[in-house]
C-alpha cells in the first residue's frame, strides 16, 4: 500500500486534521504531566533540510525522542545528495532504512518526487510553496487559547508566501474566513485561492483587513533563498507592518501569531509581538506537540 505522506494540509481531511490537532493538546498535557509514552520505539525519522531551521529541527528531534524513536538530522552538505545524487534515489536508499522522512527543501517539486519514490511516509518540513507543520502547530494555538476555528475570521498580512498559502489551505479545510493583505505583485498562489473559493479574500489595505477580525498572523518579508531582494522589499512592504494601531482594529480578544523568526521593527513592531495578544511562544512550543501528534498519526494510523 502507497504510504501516506503530508506534503500539504490538503493530504489530511478536515476531520483528520482536528484528530491531529486534539491529539496535540492531549499530548503537551501528558508531556506536562511528566508521563512516558513511547509508541514510537525503535522507529526512526530522517530529516533533510537544504535550508536553515531552528524549531523545525528542534521540535522534531526532541518530538521523536520523547516518543521513544530516533531522528538523524542530514544536510546536502555532508551527504551524497549535495554532490548530485538523485532525489529519486536518495528517495529509495533512506526509506529502506528508515520508518519516515521529513524534509525542508527549496522547490516543492523535489519533495513530489522524493514522496513519489519513498516506501514510508514524507513530511514536509517547508518548501517555497508551503510550511504545513507551522499550520498544525498555529491551529492548535487558536484551538488551545478560543476553541474551534471554523467560522472565525483570520487576516494574514505581508508577502503571499509559503505561510500565507498554507493559511490559505488551512481556511479551506478547517473553514474559517481568510483575508490577506499583500502588496500588488506579492500575492498568494492564484490557484489556491480558487480552490478555497469565497473563504478567501485578497485585500491591499492592511487596515480594512484588520477590521474585527480574531486573529493577525504575519511572517518575515524575505523568506529564505530570497535574501538578496531583502532591501528592495523593506521599501514595498513597509506599510505592513503589524502595529498596535492594526491590532486596535481587530475584535477585542484577537490574537497574534508568527511562525518565527521575527523581524521586530520589519514586518511586526516590538510592542505587538511582545505584547498581551502576542501568542508566538506557544505557538512555537506547539511545533513539538503537532508534530509528534502527527508522527504518531502518520507511523501508527495510517
Ligand atoms: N517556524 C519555523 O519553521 O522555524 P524554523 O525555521 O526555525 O524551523
Ligand atoms: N516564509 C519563511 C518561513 C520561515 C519559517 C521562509 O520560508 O523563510
Amino acid at each position: 500500500m502507497a504510504p501516506r505522506h503530508f506534503l500539504s494540509l490538503l493530504d489530511l481531511t478536515p476531520d483528520e486534521l482536528r484528530q491531529i490537532i486534539h491529539r496535540a493538546i492531549k499530548l503537551k498535557a501528558m508531556q506536562q504531566a511528566g508521563e512516558i509514552f513511547e509508541p514510537l520505539k525503535n522507529k526512526v525519522l530522517a530529516m533533510l533540510f537544504e535550508k536553515s531551521s531552528t524549531r523545525t529541527r528542534v521540535s522534531f528531534e526532541a518530538g521523536m525522542s520523547q516518543l521513544g524513536g530516533h531522528a538523524m538530522f542530514l544536510s546536502p552538505r555532508d551527504t551524497q545528495l549535495g554532490r548530485g545524487e538523485p532525489i529519486e534515489d536518495t528517495a529509495r536508499v533512506l526509506s529502506s532504512m528508515v520508518d519516515i522522512i521529513m524534509v525542508r527543501t527549496f522547490e516543492h517539486e523535489t519533495i513530489e518526487r522524493l514522496a513519489e519514490y519513498s516506501s514510508v511516509p514524507v513530511i514536509n518540513g517547508l518548501t517555497d510553496w508551503l510550511h504545513p507543520c507551522q499550520l498544525l502547530a498555529d491551529m492548535q494555538t487558536w484551538t488551545e487559547h478560543r476553541g474551534d476555528i471554523q467560522g472565525r475570521t483570520v487576516t494574514y498580512i505581508g508577502d503571499g508566501n509559503n505561510m500565507c498559502n498554507s493559511y490559505i489551505n488551512a481556511a479551506n479545510q478547517l473553514d474559517f474566513n481568510l483575508r490577506c493583505a499583500c502588496p500588488e505583485g506579492y500575492d498568494p498562489d492564484p490557484e489556491l485561492i480558487i480552490a478555497a473559493g469565497d473563504k478567501v479574500t485578497i485585500l491591499r489595505d492592511p487596515r480594512e483587513a484588520c477590521i474585527n477580525t480574531d486573529l493577525i498572523v504575519t511572517d518575515v518579508w524575505a523568506s529564505m533563498g530570497q535574501e538578496d531582494e531583502q532591501k528592495q522589499r523593506e521599501k514595498i512592504f513597509a506599510p505592513y507592518q503589524v502595529t498596535q494601531e492594526l491590532l486596535d482594529l481587530a475584535n477585542d480578544d484577537a490574537l497574534f501569531m508568527h511562525c518565527l523568526p521575527a523581524h521586530r521593527g520589519e514586518e511586526v513592531s516590538a510592542e505587538v509581538m511582545d505584547g498581551p495578544k502576542s501568542v508566538v511562544w506557544d505557538e512555537a512550543e506547539n511545533r513539538l506537540h503537532a508534530q509528534k501528534a502527527l508522527l504518531e498519526f502518520l507511523l501508527t494510523q495510517s
